[in-house]
Parts: C-alpha cells; sequence; structure tokens
C-alpha cells in the first residue's frame, strides 16, 4: 500500500483499506453499541458537560469494532482522536473506515507490514507543529516506546551529536523504531521531547511490565493508569471471560478441527490462560496446563487440569495455546517433536511466545500457506519439516490470534474495560494541573471498579442485593461501596 495520508471530506487525516466499507462498519458499530453499555452510560454521565473539550487522544489499540465504540465515546465526550492499531493483523478494515468517515483521523487496517505498521504510529502520533498528544490510549506500549526511545536519541543527539544506528540490533521492530527516529532528528530534532513535554498522561492496557521496569529504573517520562492488572473488569472480565470466548472463535475460524476428544495444551495459567483453559474443557479436550509459578499450577490441578512441563507432553499434543505474556514458550526444536499437523497458536498480547524465527530460519523448511491473510481469512500456514512430510499448522504467525484469526473479545466484555479506559482519560484529563499524577504507574480506585461493574449488570438482567447498614458495618465497609477492601483479590 502506498503510504501517503488521505483527507476526508471533513478534512480529516487518514489512511484506510477501504472508505467504501464505512457503511458496514457503521452498521455493527451500532449492534456494538447496545452491547457495550459502559461506554453508552460515560456518553450520557459526561457528554453533556464536555469534559475533553479541548484534549488531543492518540490511541495505539486494535482498531475493531468494539475499539471504534470506544473512539466515539472519547469524541463525544469532546475529544480529538488520532488512532492506529497495536497489531498488523487485528484491524477490521469496516470499523476503520466508519471512523475515518466520520469520527477520528485513522491510519490502520488489516494485514499491514511492520513498516506500514509504524508509519500508522508515527502518523497517530502527529498532531502537528504543536506536539503530540495530551493523552495516551496505549496497548502493548509501542506508541510509548516511539516516544521514550525518541526522547533519549534527542537527548544524545543534544549532547554529542549522537545519531541512533538501526543496524545496532536484531530485533526489526527495534530497528524501525530507531530508523524514524533517526530520519525525525534531521527535520525536527526536538520531535519526541516536545511530545513528552505536553503529555499529560497514559493509560495502559498489556505492556505494562515494561512501564513498572522504567518507574523501577527511573526513566518513565509521564503518569501512567495501568488498567490491566488490579482491575477486576479489565483483568478478570476481558482477559479470563474474553479469551474463554474468542480462543475457540479464533482456533475455529483459521482450521474448524475437531477439538472434542483433542489433548489442547495451555501455557500459563494467569487469567488469560484460565479462560483458555476453561473453554477448551468445555469444548470436550483433554486439557494439560504448564506453569513455572506453584500457585496457579495448584489451581490448575484444583481445576481438574494436567500440569507438566511442554517437554514432557510435547508430541502427544494436538492443539498448543501460549498465554504466558513471556517469551520463548514454544521453540523450533518443540515443534519437530510435534505430531503432523498440531496447531500452536499464541493468544497473548506480544509475539515472542513462539519461536518464529526459529521455524522461518530452519534449514529446508517449507511454508505452506493454506489461507492468506484477507477480509475473509485469518494467515493460517503448514510449515512442513524436510525429509518428514510431517509439519505443524501455525495461526497468525503467532500474533495474538484471537484478533488474528478473529475479531477478538465480544463487545460485552470490552466494553468493561474501555469504560475503565475512559474513567482513567478523565482522570489524567482533570488532574491535568493538579500534580496529583506524578511519573509514576498508578491502578485505578476499587470505587471506579465497581461502578464499571454496576453499569454492566443491567444488561444481563442482575439485580444486586442491598446491604443493611448493620451488615456493612458489621464487614466493616460502607453502604454504598467500596465493598472490598483495596487489597482483596477476587
Ligand atoms: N483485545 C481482545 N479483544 C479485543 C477487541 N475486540 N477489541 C479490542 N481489543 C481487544
Amino acid at each position: 500500500m502506498a503510504l501517503l495520508v488521505e483527507k476526508s471530506t471533513s478534512g480529516r487525516e487518514y489512511k484506510v483499506k477501504d472508505m467504501s466499507q464505512a457503511d458496514f462498519g457503521r452498521l455493527e458499530i451500532e449492534l456494538a453499541e447496545v452491547e457495550m453499555p459502559g461506554l453508552m452510560a460515560s456518553r450520557t454521565e459526561f457528554g453533556p458537560s464536555q469534559p475533553f473539550r479541548g484534549a488531543k487522544i492518540t490511541g495505539s489499540l486494535h482498531m475493531n469494532i468494539q475499539t471504534a465504540v470506544l473512539i466515539e465515546t472519547l469524541t463525544a465526550l469532546g475529544a480529538e482522536v488520532r488512532w492506529c492499531s497495536s497489531n498488523v493483523f487485528s484491524t477490521q478494515d469496516h470499523a476503520a473506515a466508519a471512523i475515518a468517515r466520520d469520527s477520528a483521523a485513522v491510519f490502520a487496517w488489516k494485514g499491514e507490514t511492520l513498516q506500514e505498521y509504524w508509519w500508522c504510529i508515527e502518523r497517530a502520533l502527529d498532531w502537528g507543529p504543536g506536539g503530540g498528544p495530551d493523552l495516551i490510549i496505549g496497548d502493548g506500549g509501542d506508541a510509548t516506546l516511539l516516544i521514550h526511545e525518541g526522547v533519549k536519541a534527542e537527548e544524545e543527539f543534544a549532547k554529542n551529536g549522537t545519531i541512533p544506528d538501526p543496524t545496532s540490533t536484531n530485533n526489526v521492530d527495534f530497528q524501525l523504531v530507531l530508523t524514524i527516529i533517526k530520519a525525525s532528528l534531521m527535520t525536527d530534532p526536538l520531535r519526541y521531547t516536545k511530545m513528552k513535554e505536553r503529555l499529560v498522561g497514559v493509560s495502559a492496557i498489556t505492556g505494562v511490565n515494561r512501564l513498572y521496569q522504567m518507574q523501577a529504573n527511573g526513566t518513565l517520562i509521564f503518569p501512567v493508569i495501568n488498567i490491566n492488572n488490579d482491575t477486576f473488569t479489565k483483568k478478570e472480565i476481558d482477559n479470563l471471560y474474553g479469551c474463554r470466548h474468542s480462543l475457540p472463535y479464533g482456533l475455529m475460524t483459521a482450521t474448524n478441527f475437531m477439538i472434542a476428544g483433542k489433548v489442547v495444551l495451555v501455557a500459563g495459567y494467569g487469567d488469560v490462560g484460565k479462560g483458555c483453559a476453561a473453554s477448551m474443557k468445555q469444548a470436550g479436550a483433554r486439557v494439560i496446563v504448564t506453569e513455572d509459578d506453584p500457585t496457579l499450577a495448584l489451581q490448575a490441578t484444583m481445576e481438574g487440569f494436567q500440569v507438566f512441563p511442554l517437554e514432557d507432553v510435547v508430541s502427544n499434543v494436538d492443539i498448543f495455546v501460549t498465554t504466558t505474556g513471556k517469551k520463548d514458550i514454544i521453540m523450533v526444536d518443540h515443534m519437530l517433536k510435534m505430531k503432523n499437523n498440531a496447531i500452536v497458536c499464541n493468544i497473548g498480547h506480544l509475539d515472542n511466545e513462539i519461536d518464529m524465527h526459529g521455524l522461518k530460519t530452519f534449514p529446508g523448511v517449507e511454508r505452506i500457506t493454506i489461507k492468506p491473510q484477507s477480509d475473509r481469512w485469518p494467515q493460517t500456514d503448514r510449515w512442513v519439516f524436510p525429509d518428514t512430510n510431517s509439519g505443524i499448522i501455525v495461526l497468525a504467525e503467532g500474533r495474538l490470534m484471537n484478533l488474528g484469526c478473529a475479531t477478538g473479545h465480544p463487545s460485552f466484555v470490552m466494553s468493561c474495560s474501555f469504560t475503565n479506559q475512559v474513567i482513567a482519560q478523565l482522570e489524567l484529563w482533570n488532574e491535568r494541573s493538579s500534580g496529583k499524577y506524578e511519573k509514576k504507574v498508578y491502578v485505578l480506585p476499587k470505587h471506579l471498579d465497581e461502578k464499571v461493574a454496576a453499569l454492566h449488570l443491567g444488561k444481563l438482567g442482575a439485580k444486586l442485593t442491598k446491604l443493611t447498614k448493620d451488615q456493612a458495618d458489621y464487614i466493616s465497609v460502607p453502604v454504598e461501596g467500596p465493598y472490598k477492601p483495596a487489597h482483596y483479590r477476587y
């Protein structure tokens, strides 16, 4: 795709695959709105006072139908928005078209190359000469990584004229980051520094470990509200129930192989792993879990799962799913021992759990694309090892498969996560001059988490029992909540 920014009839910039899909996108957005009560309630509650008036928000998060409802909630509250995706395969082109036509500047399409992906991030951060965005909604941390690295490089450049060298790293993403920064140093050697100065804060979903590390070593350059951990409505509702829904959806879309009776290995038993293991069990699979954490391993066994290291079972497994959030989980040496046509996929955000580099560079390996990436099909490849006639099936090139092979979590769970995002963004924006938030990582207070949960009960027909004053006093909580102390783990 030629990388040229286009302009909509209202003058907004965009780059999407096909604007003629905008009407279709609008129809699906309207269906999703009914499934996203938290976001719609935020529009009703906050819309009239336009709290985001004057705020420029950049989002780097899967540009799909659910995200479209989030974007239009931000614009309904007065924000101006620029958006890119957080994964090369996760954009829904009709959603991107509808938003580009109607609401915000969008730079995203399904099946971006890595170069295109980073170009889109750059465009989403590009608010013109006044600096960057006031707020960022980040998934995975690529947009914030670019700013951090940009600021670092500009400081070095100012000190001693050093220019970053993209060949100094083997990591392709990082090579592209350094290439972008190198080019921007030539045109505006303070681009990222100005961006940092303007930025009020970031709400982050995945990739928060990197931000905690930056906080620990003093290199975090803006406040962050972490929506992923310690927020029940994100961590459990989205990670657990979302994956319980979207893992089978992705598997069936990619291959539709029978799940019942098969042996499924789920690597990791955090919330994502719990959702994946539960769905495979319900589908009739025999499930094995791998875990390095004894507490989670015990939880898995108590749920009836077997717990083994991958090496002990690798040749008996039909479907492998990585969920660990760690790296180097399934290596090419494991793949060589797998059954013919074993499915290998990842549902964690980052794509370093499966050794795609080792597979691609294995001597003599043949890649047979069963389904090329398109609007209709997810990328599905059979990789055949030499002299064996035996191969494995890898979904979405090892990238997160629920968004690569299907359309991700359903709207209802995303409403929980995204309502947290709206609340976090409002909090950062409202407190922008108060000094309340330092360059640290924060979590949302429990009463807001409870509020988000409450907003979603009506849609499911649930009705709360009212706590009496006497009962509330007995357990030392206010009648109106929060109903649990901050340290409580659900
Ligand atoms: N992550 C998982 N599913 C998602 C969805 N539908 N939208 C945005 N982010 C997601």
